[in-house]
């Protein structure tokens, strides 16, 4: 696929997201939280509201509203197929990451007890670990961790034909790190999985707004993301092989379906939600460029990736340049989100969040943000965790400049 070069329509895009143009303390907003949550693109916001106000339905339903909130339904499963190349039938929906993790943990654990093994990491999220070491307690499962190199911040690989073994029933990881921006090597952990027949279970919630995915390339049986993260509403997204979704058995009402996706998608979903899922991956197509909307997404997420990625090493730049400042980031080889985390000599994570948002108003979050094993290995968490800007399409450099010129007073 060819791709021309194209000026970044930052204009434009900054238009498509009304938030950006809230103020506080008499200044425009800058948001550099999008790893937390990124900001809604106008379109997934009137998809939503225009949902409600033509009037909601339950499924199954012999009238027009119900007809068309299964149509909807229908096409956020088509459109998520080509944003993560799984098939439609395999995605499931749920109140979030967390919550459908828990639930495929639960179904997967009962087949599996003492003498099974699982492997989790240091590095990610404990959405992507909790949920796996919960149902590995209840069950009698051994727990091995994939460890964090603490001065590289990546993933510690050189072992791992000995830590997934035959007795490995799956191997939790994640594509990138929310806290620190390491893209992990999910293909070469999924390679070794897939050579003893452990399923792979990728948290891709905080990689999606930012990298390609590609569900076949990674070698992942369970996917998972969050439609807030990528300029949508709060859904939580599940993505399961077919073969293995359909022997799932997940804890659901006994008159509930029996069949896929239905059975684990239990109680009513988010309507309204998942109508504003399609128009916040067409927000990432429309960026780019091809026949398919395969290849629409994948160009346009290529125009922000690289837009992120200018921006985040003029932070990185930046930052590395001041005194009092630690920044936590894998060197230049290893490939990033723009996720920067750093802390400063003298004040707590959380009195710098609060300066930046009452003097400059930049809202920017502080903590260990769920990362915590790699918190503690790296003992920051007593000390109050990271300050974390994470950069977004529709950040522009004058905000960039403007949280520099903030941070240099500190
Ligand atoms: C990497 C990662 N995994 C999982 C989660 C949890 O996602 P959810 O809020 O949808 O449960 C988050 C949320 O911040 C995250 O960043």
């Amino acid at each position: 696929m060819s791709q021309k070069v194209q000026v970044y329509p930052i204009k434009e895009i900054r238009n498509q997201f009304p938030a950006l143009k809230r103020e506080f303390n008499g200044g425009e907003v800058v948001y550099f939280d999008g790893p937390g949550g990124s900001q809604v693109v106008k379109s997934s916001i009137e998809a939503i509201t225009k949902y409600m106000e033509n009037g909601g339905a339950n499924l199954h339903g012999s009238f027009p509203s119900s007809h068309e909130t299964e149509e909807i339904i229908a096409n956020a499963k088509a459109i998520i197929s080509d944003f993560l190349n799984v098939k439609p039938e395999e995605i499931a929906f749920g109140a979030n990451m967390t919550t459908l993790a828990l639930s495929i943990a639960r179904a997967l654990g009962r087949k599996w007890g003492k003498g099974d093994e699982i492997v989790v990491t240091e590095i990610d999220h404990r959405a992507n670990v909790d949920t796996w070491l919960t149902m590995a307690e209840d069950r009698g499962v051994t727990v091995k961790w994939i460890k964090v190199d603490p001065d590289t911040l990546t993933l510690k690989l050189d072992n791992l034909n000995e830590m997934i073994n035959e007795n490995t029933r799956l191997v939790a990881v994640g594509l990138a790190s929310n806290a620190v921006g390491t893209i992990n090597d999910v293909e070469t952990v999924a390679k070794r999985a897939k050579d003893v027949g452990a399923l792979v279970a990728v948290d891709a919630v905080h990689a999606a707004p930012h990298i390609a995915i590609d569900r076949e390339q990674m070698g992942a049986d369970i996917l998972l993301c969050s439609s807030y993260k990528f300029f949508g509403p709060h859904v939580g997204i599940a993505a399961i092989r077919k073969n293995i979704f359909e022997n799932l058995n997940p804890f659901k009402l006994s008159p509930a379906p029996t069949y896929i996706p239905d059975k684990l998608e239990t109680g009513t979903l988010n309507h309204e939600g998942i109508a504003g899922i399609s128009p916040a991956i067409e927000f990432i197509a429309s960026l780019g460029e091809g026949e398919t909307r395969r290849e629409r997404i994948l160009s346009g997420l290529k125009q922000i990736e690289a837009h992120e990625n200018k921006l985040a090493d003029k932070m990185r730049a930046g930052l590395a340049k001041m005194d009092k400042i630690t920044l936590y980031q894998a060197d230049s080889s290893v490939p990033k989100t723009p996720t920067i985390a750093f802390t400063i000599d003298g004040y707590t994570p959380q009195e710098i969040c609060r300066k930046l948002s009452e003097e400059h108003g930049i809202f920017v979050a502080d903590g260990h943000f769920y990362a915590s094993t790699l918190g503690d290995i790296l003992g920051i968490n007593e000390k109050g965790g990271w300050i974390r800007a994470g950069l977004a399409p529709y950040n522009s450099e004058e905000e960039v400049e403007r949280f520099l010129n903030a941070i240099k007073q500190y």
